[in-house]
């Protein structure tokens, strides 16, 4: 017989964790989130929703945590690595001030695209310096022009290639400002890092699944950042840079 720790682990192992919490993130979206969407967000959802991969976008209710934490924040500049169709890059540009400016990092150009219609027309077009090509040489050079006296971030976020999420702390810590937040999306990996070693795990979910177990280890050990990691979408862990 299943405990009641393993039956709910391989329910919401077999159905995300996002299905497992399904009521009561329907409840949240229903109530707190659709009812003060603004219009551009509920277009780019809808859009994104008919992508193949649409579950690659975060999830609303973490898209307006993302929008409020900026504004408490009151981030100005911001890195996001990680754009798809630009669900969380909208989130973030509709939270930042006029001047506000965002560097946004993806292999994928048509993605983007699919979403730049609506960012345009949301009128925050002008905050976003969108970079096609591989994150990591990408932030290899802003290391570079930050160690010349480059720009600093107030909030970077982290939402592509999870097996590099090391190789992108290591630069992003260099980057963000002290007292400045790194938030890494997909913590939680299903709630798969959750898993007893023996418990049965679906294959797709495994090897990252190691990787995010090591993960999270390391940044609960990191010295430099304080965190905490959210039970929101998929997992959102959040680092404060203190030095
Ligand atoms: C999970 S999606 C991002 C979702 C987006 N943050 C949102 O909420 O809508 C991951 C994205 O990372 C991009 N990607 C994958 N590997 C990458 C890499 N090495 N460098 C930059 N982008 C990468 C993919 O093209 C994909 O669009």
């Amino acid at each position: 017989m299943h405990s009641t720790r393993s039956l709910s682990l391989s329910l919401s192992l077999s159905l995300s964790v996002i299905d497992d919490r399904r009521l009561t993130v329907q409840y949240i979206l229903e109530t707190s989130v659709y009812p003060r969407e603004p219009a551009a967000m509920k277009e780019l959802r809808q859009i994104t929703a008919k992508h193949p991969r649409s579950g690659m976008a975060i999830a609303s209710n973490e898209a307006q945590f993302l929008n409020l934490l900026l504004k408490l924040i009151n981030a100005k500049n911001t890195l996001e690595i990680g754009v798809f169709t630009g669900y969380s890059l909208l989130a973030t540009a509709l939270a930042l001030p006029d001047d506000g400016k965002i560097l946004a990092i993806d292999v994928d150009r048509k993605s983007f695209e699919l979403g730049l219609p609506v960012i345009q027309k949301a009128g925050v077009e002008h905050k976003i310096d969108f970079r096609e090509g591989a994150a990591l040489p990408i932030l290899d050079e802003l290391v570079k022009e930050e160690k010349n006296g480059g720009r600093r971030f107030d909030f970077v976020f982290v939402d592509a290639d999870k097996n590099n999420y090391l190789n992108y702390h290591r630069r992003v810590l260099e980057l963000v400002k002290v007292g400045g937040v790194i938030g890494y999306d997909n913590t939680l990996w299903s709630g798969s890092v959750a898993a007893a070693p023996d418990e049965p795990i679906p294959e797709i979910l495994m090897e990252s699944r190691d990787y995010f177990v090591e993960f999270n280890k390391f940044l609960a050990a990191d010295p430099r950042v304080e965190i905490c990691q959210l039970c929101i979408g998929d997992g959102l862990t959040l680092c404060r840079r203190l030095s």
